[in-house]
């Protein structure tokens, strides 16, 4: 009997003896529809994980129960918006579409206050807020939010589920997405789970990963990587209090859950069908590779981890289909493609493309960007990247080591000169970033820093050099446009738009002084949002260079806005004849035409007009500068870190 035939029985017999009428006669007739369209596919994976398992069925049947009652707790206005965006399902690669990710802390500092932010947001264009995690946590290190003790509660210190349900309605109003994280890989050990666990209690012991002694850990550690190997060596902590050796990926207050239990599934299913209902738009799976554990291999991006996921999704698609996943694998460019699927991540950051992006801007060279777009820019029509240049976490260089191979780039090397490069160890380099989870077994290590320290602007205020403070406003501009221009969701990270230099105080805060990513979570104060928005005049250079930043992205992003080429056209990674410059051509159904090139180098470059050739006109207009650009056969000139934005005539 196939799958189909099997589920059809299942939800049969599910149904008849699963009560609706605690639903409206609406509800109950979506429910069951939906149901019906979607059950086979979720009937299919979940049993695909846990059929082997006597009792896969009645977790299955809980399950629809589950999925009814968030059904039941959804609101008027968010069912409202399920069936927009059901017409509408790809408004994701729309050229509306402008992130920002940001801490509430760092910018509220509460809930409420960032209503007040509200006008900020539209000024540059963002229509995507993505708020850091803001449930509660443990007190001093929460691993800035995702270590969450309490997935339906919002941290005391900034607000409660109420205050949050009322800046997604406000948000969403003004036309702005919410996008919430979702921390389901591992919860703090002071979840309620945790908690019960630590008191003896089985049941809920099997909600994490726990061993008796060394045996097996030893056995998994032996293909494990290290993620924070300046916390603590290996990926078990020993937990004195039920003596046993606790899994945990992250930091050691961090329990991964054990997603081979159905009872896993099903309850986390019910937290992230509460925070669809909160009224988000998209949410981020957080730590997404790590779910699954597979004895023997490094326990990242397993093939139930993607069977599990696109559970999620299904489940998603019954309840709230107006939510959409984004993946946040920051792991090998190919496992990174796999998660993106409109059945598993309608979006997925960009990992890739933002390392390659520091990366031409430390060499000043292409290569490596060109042919590593080439070959893994491209995703399916119905999804798109989110693109991005910095974030709260550290840049890992996930490049392909084939890719570097194949031009001969040794991609050890070049990732240790890269390291030294940002963080200023390198003569001559312009960034100030600060290394990272150092491995001091295997030298490795990642970067931190804010944008504009890592693009120079930090050295050059502090030499007074006007012409670095120049060329360092010109990368990040550089580096932005592209996020803008290539396809798919730009995303902001908060403090980037005013170009804010390293925060080093975490250095003196016990809480923070160990983990070095806390340099690139900085504030944005009333002081520079008024700044931005024109209300104060810039008093000294660092505000003169904040200004320039704020206006240049703002700038961009209304270009952004007013072309249609930015949203569902299709992008072709092109040769630029020099290798100091990046290309790419989009292309949309109704003819239109963008060609992009882009000079990684502080001088001068030529580029030759054939390139142009691309566009199929005579001229193209650049809409950065609203100059005309003729085909003619003088090459072309770009200044240094000039990029064009040419729309074919
Ligand atoms: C994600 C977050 C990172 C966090 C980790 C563990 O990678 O971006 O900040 O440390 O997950 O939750
Ligand atoms: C590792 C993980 C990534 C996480 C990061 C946090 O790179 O793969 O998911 O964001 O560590 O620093």
């Amino acid at each position: 009997m196939s799958y189909a035939a099997d589920s059809g029985v299942c939800l049969d017999r599910i149904l008849a003896s699963t009560d609706l009428s605690g639903l409206s006669k609406k509800d109950a007739t979506t429910f069951t529809r939906r149901l019906k369209e979607h059950f086979p596919r979720l009937f299919d994976k979940y049993t695909y994980v846990y059929g082997h398992q006597y009792d896969c069925y009645f977790h299955l049947q809980k399950l629809v129960e589950i999925l009814r009652d968030g059904l039941k707790s959804r609101k008027p206005a968010l069912k409202k918006l399920d069936n927009e965006r059901l017409k509408n399902p790809l408004w994701y690669r729309d050229e509306q579409q402008v992130g920002m990710a940001c801490y509430v802390d760092l910018m509220g500092p509460t809930l409420n206050d960032l209503h007040d932010k509200i006008p900020y947001f539209k000024s540059l264009g963002v229509t995507y807020v993505h708020l850091m995690p803001l449930y509660d946590a443990p007190k001093g290190d929460s691993d800035g939010g995702y270590a969450v003790s309490d997935y339906r509660k919002v941290n005391p210190t900034l607000g409660t589920v109420k205050d949050l349900e009322k800046l997604a309605s406000a948000l969403q109003k003004e036309g702005i997405n919410l996008v919430l994280d979702f921390v389901f890989n591992h919860t703090s050990d002071e979840h309620a789970w945790a908690k019960a666990a630590l008191a003896g209690e089985k049941q809920f012991q099997d909600y994490y990963y726990l061993f008796d002694d060394r045996t097996i850990p030893d056995q998994y550690e032996h293909t494990l990587r290290e993620i924070f190997p300046q916390v603590r060596r290996g990926s078990f902590t020993f937990n004195e209090q039920i003596e046993k050796w606790v899994w945990t990926t992250f930091n050691s207050f961090q329990w991964d859950l054990n997603y081979s239990n159905p009872e896993v599934f099903n309850a986390i299913t019910s937290e992230m069908l509460f925070l669809a209902n909160i009224g988000s738009a998209a949410l981020r799976l957080d730590a997404l590779a790590f779910i699954w554990k597979e004895l023997g291999t490094n326990c990242e991006n397993q093939e139930k981890a993607h069977v599990l996921i696109q559970a999620f999704n299904c489940c998603l698609q019954i309840v709230a289909p107006a939510v959409v996943f984004k993946s946040e694998a920051i792991v090998h460019p190919d496992e990174v493609l796999k998660y993106i699927d409109k059945d598993e991540c309608q979006l997925s950051y960009n990992p890739l493309l933002m390392a390659l992006l520091w990366n031409s801007l430390a060499t000043r060279k292409t290569r490596l960007l060109t042919r590593s777009m080439k070959k893994s820019f491209s995703i399916s029509e119905n999804c798109t990247w989110v693109n991005y240049v910095r974030c709260h976490d550290d840049i890992g260089w996930t490049f392909d080591d084939a890719v570097a191979n194949e031009l001969g780039i040794n991609a050890f090397d070049h990732r240790h000169f890269l390291n030294q490069f940002y963080t200023g160890r390198f003569e001559g380099s312009f960034a100030n970033g600060v290394p990272f989870a150092e491995n001091p077994s295997n030298g490795d290590c990642r970067v931190c820093g804010s944008l504009a320290s890592l693009c120079g602007l930090e050295g050059a205020l502090k030499s007074n050099d006007s012409k670095g403070i120049d060329d360092a406003v010109k990368r990040m501009m550089l580096l932005y446009g592209i996020t803008f221009s290539i396809g798919g969701i730009p995303l902001l990270y908060s403090s980037d738009e005013v170009g804010k230099l390293n925060d080093y105080s975490y250095r003196f805060d016990d809480t923070k002084k160990h983990d070095d990513r806390w340099v690139n979570r900085i504030a944005v104060t009333r002081a520079d949002t008024e700044l931005a928005l024109g209300n104060t005049s810039p008093a000294n250079p660092t505000e003169t260079a904040s200004l320039r930043v704020f206006n240049g992205l703002r700038k961009m992003i209304a270009i952004r806005k007013q072309n249609a080429i930015f949203g569902q056209s299709s992008t072709q990674i092109l040769d630029a004849d020099n290798h100091h410059c990046f290309a790419f051509l989009r292309e949309n159904t109704q003819g239109h035409k963008l060609l992009v090139i882009c000079n990684f180098s502080e001088h001068p470059q030529t580029i030759q007009r054939s390139l142009l050739a691309t566009l199929k006109g005579a001229s193209g207009r650049d809409l950065l500068t609203d100059e005309t650009v003729e085909m003619n056969a003088s090459p072309l000139l770009l200044e240094p870190f000039q990029q064009m934005w040419l729309l074919a005539d």
